[in-house]
């Protein structure tokens, strides 16, 4: 469906699984209602144990719907799943969160799941030792890794007549996380629209024999999810990526390349027609003179590799460049010392560095989360941001939207 179209109808699909607190979704609906969004609503059967169906079909001015089977030959799942500004599961009992993270698909709400391509938010109710067993626990970072987000319960008396964390959180608290991924993705949706995107990502691995290579830690993951909110913001993303082990982000041109040489060739092929191109492929520095054909076999002596220099991708690329194009280089050090990040972002010709302290822990090759100092060509900006890669990237393409504003202002004056 057409972005603006969906943005227009404000649909929220509202699913409601087998919990007590699935009376709730009343005071949702009647919100949602008042905030003038159209609320559909799939109630799994055990839902329909607590929430009154023809109530909330007067309050929601829909139909509950359960079954895939009925629907008419108009409505298909995938449509459910595909028109909805985002999904909502309130409550969602640790078997739906199970189901979800499992990818199973036995009625009507868990197959709207996963044929969704909105975003999917849950306000989990259970028990508190089913809230805590590792089993649901498992379930909840399978679902955090998908970017499915969860409105965590919170302390109060359960339905057991016990005290503990489960409680499904209030309606404001979801009403507000639910408002900001929506505004979160009508935001996304516009502010790259039309522009082209061109990502480096992971390691490059150089041979030295059929069997041995020289690579380096590089993960990936940084690239990724500066692919993954680039094409979520509306871009055309090229993701030109190292080895790595990460599945391809939904959307992207995905182009692999192994060597040094490889990645040159194939940011060259891309870069005339990006608007922005993001560096943040680990690319090694040195490559074997000459590799082996066979391996090679040990014979007892010491074995000196002739290493020689890679090109410098980045700064042939910048020194390539067409008016217009917007140049984010990354840089990996052990120490961040601000002149020689300054001096290096001179050197390679780019308009905005994020180097990143790969000896700290939790932080840097490999981990979800990362520590960035961000510093731009006129050294007006110097900033430090830490945490999760995901949520970096958003910052960081924030920033080169910035930087690319102000330059167009520039030229403008
Ligand atoms: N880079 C590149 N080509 C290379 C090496 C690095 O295009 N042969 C890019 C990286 O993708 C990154 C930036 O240059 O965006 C900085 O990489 P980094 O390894 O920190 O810098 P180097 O140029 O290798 O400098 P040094 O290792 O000496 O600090």
């Amino acid at each position: 469906m057409d972005d603006n179209l969906k943005q227009k109808k404000r649909i929220i699909l509202l699913g409601v699984t087998g919990s007590i607190a699935a009376h709730r979704a009343l005071d949702l609906i009647r919100l949602l209602k008042t905030e003038n969004y159209d609320v559909k609503v799939v109630a799994t059967e055990n839902a329909l144990h607590f929430l009154p169906k023809e109530t909330a079909e007067v309050f929601s001015g829909n139909t509950v719907e359960t079954s895939a089977y009925g629907l008419g030959p108009q409505v298909s799942h995938v449509e459910w799943a595909q028109e909805a500004s985002a999904i909502l599961i309130a409550p969602a009992s640790a078997d739906f969160i199970a189901k979800m993270a499992l990818g199973l698909a036995d009625d009507l709400l868990s197959t709207i799941c996963l044929a969704a391509s909105s975003r999917i938010l849950f306000a989990p109710a259970m028990e508190e030792r089913m809230y805590d067993h590792p089993a649901t626990k498992t379930h909840l970072s399978i679902l955090k890794s998908w970017n499915i987000r969860e409105i965590p319960p919170e302390a109060g008396s359960l339905a057991s007549g016990r005290s503990g964390v489960g409680r499904m959180a209030g309606i404001d608290s979801i009403f507000s996380a639910l408002q900001e991924a929506v505004r979160q993705d009508t935001h996304e949706i516009k502010d790259l629209l039309g522009k082209t995107v061109l990502i480096s990502a992971g390691p490059t691995y150089e041979p030295i024999d059929p069997v041995r290579f020289i690579g380096n830690r590089s993960s990936g993951k940084m690239g990724y999810a500066l692919a993954e909110s680039a094409i979520r913001r509306g871009a055309n993303v090229t993701l030109i990526s190292g080895p790595v082990a990460l599945p391809p982000p939904h959307g992207a041109n995905i182009v692999y390349a192994e060597t040094a040489r490889e990645m040159q060739e194939k940011l060259f092929h891309h870069f005339p027609s990006a608007d922005i191109l993001i560096m943040a492929a680990a690319i090694s520095d040195y490559t074997t003179k000459n590799s082996f054909s066979q391996k090679k076999k040990k014979d007892g002596k010491d074995w000196l590799l002739h290493l020689e220099e890679n090109p410098d991708i980045l700064f042939s690329l910048a020194k390539a460049r067409r008016p217009g194009q917007t140049i984010m280089g990354f840089a990996a050090e052990t120490a961040l010392v601000k002149k020689e990040l300054q001096d290096k972002l001179l050197r390679k010709g780019v308009d905005l560095l994020a180097a990143n302290n790969i000896s700290e822990t939790g932080s840097g090759f490999g981990s979800d989360n990362n520590t960035i100092l961000l510093i731009d060509q006129d050294g007006l900006l110097s900033e430090e941001k830490s945490g999760a890669k995901k949520d970096l990237a958003d910052w960081l393409i924030n920033k080169i939207l910035l930087h690319r504003t102000r330059a167009l202002q520039n030229r403008n004056d």
